[in-house]
């Protein structure tokens, strides 16, 4: 490709690389190139926070990066977060608390979530609305988001999954990243 730069990253795991052009943003980079359609795009211009990733370990807006900035990197998606039958804790919170409608900001509040609890494993209430600011909800009206970091935070943010394997199509937390991802 003329013009084109190779970037390789690490992300949820595996090594990936590819030719992209220089302008690619990392969000088009991982929902276009790889596949990756659990990371929203809501704004492209950093306000929404949809398209929250983990960039070496920390909360990043990935509409806010060029995939070749981040070569080299450690990224983690939705995607890496948990699985059917086996939810990450932050995810089962989410489902547990109904802290989520629709799902179009829920990647991004899981993964920005996950990163407070990080960083913070005892999070006060106010810190958890600190921490969230940067990622806006249109239906939920925030509580039980809050509820949920609340809640992950008290199960210590890391125990195994609680839930059956195998739960029923229709569950509202098990497409966490395909429902809302597609
Ligand atoms: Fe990145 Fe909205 S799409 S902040
Ligand atoms: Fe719909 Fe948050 S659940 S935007």
């Amino acid at each position: 490709m003329a013009g084109s730069v190779r970037v390789s990253m690490t992300v949820n795991g595996a090594r990936e690389s590819a030719e992209v052009e220089p302008r690619l943003l990392l969000v088009h980079f991982l929902r276009e190139t790889l596949g990756l359609t659990g990371t929203h795009v809501g704004c492209d211009t950093s306000n929404c926070g949809a398209c929250t990733v983990h960039l070496n370990g920390e909360a990043v807006k990935s509409c806010t990066l060029l995939a070749a900035q981040v070569d080299g990197a450690e990224i983690k998606t939705i995607e890496g977060m948990g699985q059917e039958g086996a939810l990450h804790p932050m995810q089962e919170a989410f489902w547990a608390n109904h802290g989520l409608q629709c799902g179009y900001c829920t990647p991004g509040m899981i993964m920005a979530a996950t990163d407070l609890l990080n960083r913070n494993p005892d999070p006060t209430e106010e810190q958890v609305r600190t921490a969230l600011e940067g990622n806006l909800c249109r239906c939920t009206g925030y509580h039980n988001i809050v509820r949920a970091v609340l809640d992950a935070a008290g199960k210590g943010g890391e125990r195994e999954s609680a839930r059956p394997p195998g739960p029923p199509a229709e569950d509202p937390a098990a497409p966490i990243t395909q429902q809302v991802g597609a």
